[in-house]
């Protein structure tokens, strides 16, 4: 019977799958994320068939050694993969795959709820009414900034960079201006209002909103930096749902310190999961969990995926969602 080790409980729906084909699971019931030596000593001789693992364990050389030879393959809890060292789990003929597609709209619905609470002002506006500082209708309290008819500009044309660009232009009549290696000519004849350039600055310094959408690899740490966001207008609006490291965090508190731009909304967090001194204060800024892809929808369905790469290699088939190296 096969063996499969998930690092920690995930919704029911994919576990159940599992479960239904015989499988034995050993699930980690701690309510935490296992550290990198508990995540060792968990899989050290045990001869496990497959790993479902999540975005915060980091599965390196050491790792996929202690692993290899018995599995098969890493599925990851996440549509990002830049926790598994990719190429060497293909010299090991381990297979990884991800979580695409059923959580684009999470996604993209979740970036846009940071464009508009950070143009609404609406977590400063709800801690206004706690704290009992209304006092009256003024003309000129929380004044913030209006979204209809702007520009966004994205950064990564993907799936979730697509989605967010169509809720922008279908629901908010807004211009979309992206950015990307490569052009999609395609979704600029689906999506008339959609202009394309190859050149990361103009998207900087055209937009009213910037969102990242690109995976994290080691040509996009710091994609964001000082010299970019400088680039930026003083009324534009930074939104990260992708990876931290993408953007210098530090050059962003400085950028949000003193009003190089007007305002940023993060799920994601260089130095994950602590939040950076330096933004902790700061009004113009409103930061979540990394809970992008958190709706009870999605999280299921993203455990069904897995299952369903873990069953098809059991099986010996090609796993649906396999990453390509
Ligand atoms: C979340 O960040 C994911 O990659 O799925
Ligand atoms: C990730 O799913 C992306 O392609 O944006």
């Amino acid at each position: 019977m096969a063996k499969i080790f998930i690092t920690r409980n995930i919704p029911e729906s994919g576990i159940k799958m599992l479960k239904d084909k015989g499988y034995e699971l050993t699930i980690n019931e701690k309510d935490r994320v296992l550290s990198r030596s508990e995540i060792i000593k968990s899989i050290k001789g045990k001869n496990y068939d497959a790993v479902l693992c999540l975005l915060t364990d980091k599965i390196d050389q050491e790792i996929l050694d202690i692993a290899s030879p018995s599995v098969k393959i890493f599925a990851n809890y996440a549509v990002g993969t830049d926790n598994i060292d990719l190429k060497y789990a293909a010299s090991k003929n381990i297979l990884i795959s991800n979580t695409p597609d059923v959580l684009t709209n999470s996604v993209a619905e979740h970036t846009f709820t940071l464009i508009l609470s950070i143009s609404k002002r609406i977590v400063e506006a709800d801690d206004f009414m706690r704290t009992g500082k209304y006092k009256g209708w003024e003309p000129k309290l929380l004044l913030g900034s209006d979204i209809y008819g702007k520009t966004l500009g994205i950064v990564g044309l993907g799936r979730i960079g697509a989605r967010v660009a169509h809720f922008a232009i279908n629901g908010f009549g807004m211009r979309v201006l992206y950015y990307d290696p490569k052009r999609n000519e395609n979704f600029e004849k689906d999506q008339p209002g959609t202009t394309y350039t190859s050149n990361i600055d103009d998207v900087l310094k055209n937009c009213d909103y910037v969102s990242i959408h690109v995976p994290l690899l080691p040509t996009t740490k710091h994609l964001i930096n000082e010299e970019k966001l400088k680039l930026m207008k003083p009324t534009a609006y930074l939104i990260n749902t992708s990876r931290g490291p993408i953007l210098d965090e530090i050059a962003l508190s400085n950028a949000l310190k003193n009003n190089i731009i007007k305002g940023a909304g993060l799920d994601v967090f260089e130095f994950e999961p602590k939040l950076y001194s330096g933004l902790r204060k700061l009004k113009n800024l409103i930061v979540t969990p990394h809970t992008a892809s958190a709706t009870i929808e999605t999280r299921e369905k993203m455990s069904q995926m897995c299952a369903d790469n873990i069953i098809s290699v059991l099986e010996g088939k090609t796993p649906p969602n396999l990453v390509k190296i």
